[in-house]
């Protein structure tokens, strides 16, 4: 049995319902899985589990910067153990090459940016969720998704995500997991999660650190201004990803 850890964090949710699925798949292949929304969890668990999924959607060309935080903050925890990344964008649900060169993109540049290398990369379509969204995010939906999806329905909301693609990177990455020996040791209480840990297994139990900033919860205020700014930069955010697309096809064309 591999410990596996699924941080992630979320805007609307459906990030969290991929981690929930992922964590369904891993169970189900008898593993023990621990999912945690990045911001409400201490970090020193990361020490005490074998392997390490991160999730999060791409909100306004970026990650969200708390599960950026947790990446910087556990680089080098996360550098001796099997790790994977997962994003959800809306980028993932057009079917063509710019949009994918997109996708993977973000994930280039989170790559670039902490230094952490994962070992696999799921690159899933996200949600466009009308009923949730303010008045400006949801006109900017429906503009775009008039020229990409086509589905400017705001009274409904819509769900892009493969979940067979899901399944199948979930499975793939236990498997590698497993692959790398990444098993429980009854007699120590402690698990190894490499190939060089299981020859120097770890014997201390960390003790759980003071919540840091990191793990307070948002006011109503702060969510409600948060959004409100996610709403200005999304506006901005698309107009700058339209600006780029048109300056790539170009810059392809000639
Ligand atoms: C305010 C806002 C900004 C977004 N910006 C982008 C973006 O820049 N690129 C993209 O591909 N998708 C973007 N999306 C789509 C999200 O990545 C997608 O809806 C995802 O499913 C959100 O996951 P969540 O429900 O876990 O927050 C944006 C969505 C919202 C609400």
């Amino acid at each position: 049995m591999v410990s596996f850890l699924i941080v992630y964090g979320t805007d609307e949710g459906q990030t969290a319902t991929v981690a929930e699925y992922i964590e369904t798949v891993l169970t189900d292949r008898g593993h023990d899985v621990t999912t945690r929304y990045v911001t409400e969890m201490s970090d020193s668990i990361v020490d005490d589990i074998d392997a390490v999924l991160v999730g999060s959607p791409v909100i306004n060309r970026k990650h969200l910067s708390e599960v950026v935080a947790f990446i910087d903050r556990n680089r080098e925890a996360l550098a001796a153990k099997p790790t994977a990344f997962f994003q959800l964008s809306f980028a993932s649900a057009i079917p063509s090459d710019w949009a994918r060169d997109g996708a993977q993109e973000w994930v280039d540049d989170l790559i670039e940016r902490t230094g952490w290398q994962p070992d696999r990369v799921g690159l899933f379509a996200g949600a466009v969720k009308y009923t949730r969204y303010g008045p400006f995010t949801r006109l900017f939906f429906k503009l775009f998704s008039a020229v990409t999806t086509g589905d400017t329905d705001t009274s409904r909301d819509y769900e892009y995500t493969d979940w067979d693609e899901v399944e199948a990177f979930a499975a793939d990455f236990a498997a590698l997991a497993e692959r790398r020996g990444a098993v429980e040791a009854p007699q120590t209480g402690t698990r190894a999660a490499t190939e060089q840990e299981r020859e120097s297994v770890i014997t201390e139990h960390k003790h759980e650190s003071q919540p840091t900033k990191h793990d307070r919860e948002s006011t109503p205020t702060e969510r409600r201004r948060g959004r409100r700014l996610a709403e200005i930069g999304l506006l901005a955010g698309f107009l700058g990803v339209v600006y780029w697309l048109v300056r790539r096809q170009s810059f392809r064309q000639s």
